[in-house]
């Protein structure tokens, strides 16, 4: 084998080697597919990547063609002693290179613009549900126009029924992404922007920042949970009363520490206070799927880690790290947990047989190996 062959042999194991490993793993990761899509909108995005995927694997065909026919005729002919024909240009060749992409460009542009048109907030139905949406670093505010509910880190929606979300940034640029309901739109300081999809099942859909803001980018992410209609007016009742009032004595205690701490300067409790929005609105965070921005599972164990290693759970945090004994971060957690839907139980909040908690699980979390080593 002489030393150039010898070289691209190495280079092609070792392309196939990560290739290999990389798609497995991709493969048995539960990410969110734009192509899996759960709207009408997301299904004009994926009907849009089909269609350049089409024109792609046609002019890939037709060039890996071309290529395949050249080698085999340059390996054929490669003992002849005479050159092959030697040319300057072709006129034809020419103008059929230019017009051909030309003409696949102008067919790939009709429907991208109708598409971009459809899915703009503008054209968000009359009978939308209007969200207002703000990113922080690094994390989600949802405020219910019409009903006045905040809530964090997750949107919940009745299916069939239009959502119109006003993006907006309360710092730097973010990117808003569900990837099987909407195309990501951005955040941008200063300025509004609206995006609009329409739910077409039930189910809970993982969703992520999708614009480079700062160390914990990656940890922001999202979900939507979408109800039946009738389970969405169950939830947005209940979203509208404070929770219960703790009786047990760890989660009283907690309740304690909650404004002894300072938790309470900068979240907001139905009931508590309602007015301190600096950090996510924790009315019913016991009901949450997730906690720390769709990070962790909604555990008791994870509450305690997340309370007492904030800002190693989540780098560049803007929640100080408190110095929590093990015990404070225990009946902190045990009163943050009192914090439910009253009347309203999302782990049994759908009609399939899968409880949210269970779907929960199986999306994408951090990987906590680091965090044990602390503890
Ligand atoms: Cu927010 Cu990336």
């Amino acid at each position: 084998m002489n030393r150039p062959v010898a070289l691209r042999s190495i280079f092609l194991a070792f392309w196939l080697a990560c290739l290999f490993p990389g798609a497995a793993l991709a493969a048995s990761l539960p990410t969110p597919n734009i192509l899996d899509a759960a709207s009408p909108n997301a299904q004009e995005v994926s009907k849009l990547f089909w269609l350049v995927m089409g024109f792609s694997i046609f002019v890939m065909a037709i060039v890996t063609a071309f290529m395949i026919a050249g080698i085999v005729g340059g390996i054929r002919d490669r003992n002849k002693d005479e050159e092959p024909p030697q040319t300057h240009g072709n006129l034809k060749l020419e103008v059929a290179w230019t017009v051909i992409p030309l003409i696949i460009l102008a067919i790939l542009l009709v429907p991208t613009l109708r598409a971009i048109y459809q899915l703009d907030g503008f054209a968000a139905p009359d009978n939308a549900i209007e969200i207002n949406v703000v990113g922080r670093q690094f994390w989600w505010e949802m405020a219910y126009v019409d009903s006045g509910v905040i809530t964090a880190n997750e949107v919940v929606a009745p299916v069939g029924t239009p959502l119109k979300l006003n993006l907006a940034s309360a710092d730097t640029m973010h990117s808003f992404w569900l990837p099987q309901l909407a195309g990501k739109t951005d955040l941008i300081p200063g300025n509004q922007r609206t995006l609009w999809f329409t739910p077409d099942r039930e189910g809970v859909f993982y969703g992520q920042c999708a614009e480079i803001c700062g160390d914990s980018h990656a940890n922001m992410r999202l979900r939507l949970v979408a109800l039946s209609p009738e389970n969405y007016q169950t939830w947005l009742a209940a979203a509208q009363k404070p929770a219960e009032v703790p009786q047990a004595e760890l989660a009283v205690a907690g309740s304690q520490l909650f404004i002894e701490k300072g938790c309470v300067n900068c979240h907001a409790v139905q009931g508590v206070n309602t007015y301190n929005r600096t950090g996510p609105d924790l009315s019913h965070i016991g009901s949450r799927t997730s906690i720390a921005a769709g990070m962790l599972p909604n555990t008791r164990e994870n509450m305690i880690r997340w309370l007492r290693y904030t800002d190693t759970v989540k780098p560049g945090v803007a929640m100080p790290n408190l110095g929590l004994s093990q015990e404070e971060a225990e009946s902190l957690s045990a009163y943050l947990e009192t914090l439910t839907l009253p009347g309203f139980d999302m782990k049994r909040a759908f009609s399939g047989d899968k409880p949210a908690a269970e779907v929960a699980a199986t999306l994408p979390r951090t990987n906590l190996a680091s965090l044990e080593d602390k503890e």
